[in-house]
Formats: C-alpha cells, structure tokens, sequence
C-alpha cells in the first residue's frame, strides 16, 4: 500500500489519476522520495547494486588509456557518476579538465572531494564546448515510457494512482513514442513489451546541442534490435535491491532501482543522424584494446612472485578485473562510441 503523503504529492503534482510509466519512473528514482535521493548511495558494496568501476579500480584507468590513445585534449564530462569510482584514480591533469553531472543528491555529497565541478543537470553547464561526454550505466536510469500493442493497436502503460494501491493501465500512445516505434522500425507483436526510449534520445540531442562533443561513450546492458525477438522476456525492464531482483515497481515506490536494457540499435541510429559515427562493441573487447590483456598478465606475474597480504590483494585485482571482462556479465555490456564526422 502507498503512503498518503506519496500519493498525495503525486495527485498534486501531476492533477490526474494517471501517469504514463516514464512520470512515474521518474518520481519513483529522482523525486523526493526517490530511491536514488534517499539516505544511502546506490551504487556500491553496501548500496544496491555493483558497477564495472565499483567492482575493479582499473576500468576508470583503461578508460584514461582511452582518452590518451585518441587524443583527447579538450573537457571531459562524466554523466551520472554515483560515488566517483570512475574518475577518481585519473591523473590530476585529467581531473583538471573534468566535470561532473549527477542527479542524486546522496551520490553528489561523495563526489565533493573529488576536487572537480560537480551540477546535478547539464543545463547548469552554459556555454561549454566539450570533448568528450561518457558514463556508465547512466543511460538504463533515464526513465523509459512503455509500449504494449493490443488489437493491432499501440498504447503505452500507464499507473493508476487514484487508490490506495496503484495499478497498472493502458493509456493512449503518445505521438513521440509512436514516432520512436516508428522510426527504429520496431513493429507490434503482443508477446512484447516494448521500452520506449524517447527520454534517453531526448536528452541526447540537448547534450549535442548545448555542448556540440566531438566524442560520446556509453557503456551499458542493452541489445540489438535484431536480437530483441530472441530474449524470451516479456519486458526488459527489472528492479533491485539489496544486490538482488526485487518486486514490480508500482508496488515498491520509491524503494527499489528501476532499469531496464538499452536498445543500442536505437541509440546508433540517433548518434548517425546528428552526424556522429558510430561503433558498438562488447565492454570485453573494449578494455581489451585499451591494454587489459597485458595489465592482466603483468598482475598474475606479480601475484607469483610475491606472498602474504600483498599475494592477496593482488588477487583480489585480479579477480576484480577478470570479473568486468567476463563475457557471461559486464564484459558483456555494450560501449557505444560515437565519434562526430
Ligand atoms: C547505475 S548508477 C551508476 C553510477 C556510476 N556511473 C557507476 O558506474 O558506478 C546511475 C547513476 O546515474 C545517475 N543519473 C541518472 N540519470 C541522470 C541524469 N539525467 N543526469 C545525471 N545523472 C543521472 C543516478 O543518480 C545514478 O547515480
């Protein structure tokens, strides 16, 4: 059951009985009582679930390989950078050219001692012109709006919020989803769920305009569009807690993450038609040529020649890297990178 005072702050905000699934998506992650404004950080060992930078301190560094083999002189901006564990070991010279976005207030108090400029929405950041904007795991916290065809027709699910437990109902398609549909030729099957990601291509488009980048990066889970029909999930969308899958989200507002897979089809086909190039490969791959071969072999080669505390901690790196590379889990998430042409 929802509190009176949640609901009560809903009715009045959006002076309706019903909100399509990306308002409340928004509400349940980003509001005051969102899950990612609450008393702890989200994004770590006692929070709720693990990232690759959470899980090996060297993803941040084969990222800064990155930037340093393609020449990337200009600011750095890191989108959605939770306790910072990304950006936290770059070398001064990059920190003096990198800037934060982070919507959680909680997540923001950790970032402070980063010594960088930290705002909690890229539109506190005027008149920049940028290189490279990437983050990780950002992009599947954007709420997404979903599609369900029904009678050879499209609608989007929608939460009624009028009793005291909310449920679920069909709405009538808004014209941007339809058009989302439309353009990524996604067409009807009612076996499916479809997660509608006009807010993601939404935001994009105000970063490319504002900051006009010569390079996006974007690490995530997601699929190809062609791969969608073999996933036997009615929906891609999940929540967590505690490390753990946890209920549908209308029963646990603001109590648990809500993410879902990126369509990475989608996302080239935006990047393409505002001029960008752009290549997906698996995150594996990626750290791969950024040197995590070599960085591999040299911690094993270390960890044999040494004992004790010191033979352990290096076992633990490895462990910690060998864990963001495997293919069954985040090595293989997607990085989409999008250079401008
Ligand atoms: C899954 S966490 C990932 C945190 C970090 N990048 C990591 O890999 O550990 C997603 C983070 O993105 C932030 N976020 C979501 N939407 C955002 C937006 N539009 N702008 C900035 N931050 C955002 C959330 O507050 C959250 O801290």
């Amino acid at each position: 059951m929802i509190g009176k005072d949640k609901k009560k702050y809903l009715i009045e905000k959006y002076k309706s009985k019903s909100l399509y699934f990306d308002q409340f998506m928004e509400e349940s992650l980003y509001s005051k009582y969102g899950f990612f404004n609450n008393e702890k950080t989200r994004s770590k060992k006692t929070g709720d679930f693990l990232t690759s930078p959470e899980v090996s301190e060297y993803f941040g560094n084969l990222i800064e390989n990155w930037i340093e083999v393609n020449n990337i002189r200009g600011t750095l901006l890191e989108l959605g950078s939770g306790t910072g564990s990304l950006i936290k070991n770059f070398t001064d010279e990059k920190k003096s050219r990198l800037l934060a976005v982070e919507r959680s207030a909680t997540a923001r108090k950790e970032l402070q001692n980063l010594g960088i400029q930290i705002v909690d929405s890229p539109s506190k950041l005027k008149n920049q012109t940028i290189d490279l904007i990437f983050g990780n795991e950002i992009l599947d916290n954007i709420p997404c709006s979903i599609a369900i065809y029904k009678n050879n027709k499209w609608f989007e699910k929608g939460v009624d919020i009028s009793n005291e437990n909310f449920r679920y109902e069909l709405l009538s398609i808004r014209d941007k989803n339809k058009k989302w549909l439309t353009s990524n030729n996604i067409s009807g099957c009612e076996e499916f769920e479809i997660e509608v990601q006009t807010n993601i291509q939404e935001f994009i488009i105000k970063l490319i305009k504002n900051f006009q980048p010569n390079n996006f990066m974007f690490f995530d889970y997601g699929y190809f569009q062609k791969e969608r029909i073999n996933k036997k999930y009615t929906s891609l969308l999940r929540t967590y807690k505690n490390h753990h899958l946890a209920g549908d989200p209308i029963l646990n507002f603001g109590e648990v993450d809500i993410t879902y897979d990126i369509n990475f089809s989608a996302l080239q086909n935006l990047f393409i038609k505002y001029g960008y190039k752009a290549s997906i490969i698996t995150q594996k791959k990626f750290l791969e040529s950024c040197g995590a071969v070599t960085l591999l072999k040299t911690l094993k080669n270390l960890k044999n020649s040494s004992e004790g505390l010191e033979q352990l901690k290096l076992q633990d790196k490895i462990l910690g890297l060998e864990t963001i590379l495997n293919l069954n889990g985040l090595g293989g998430f997607y990085v989409l990178n999008a250079k401008k042409v």
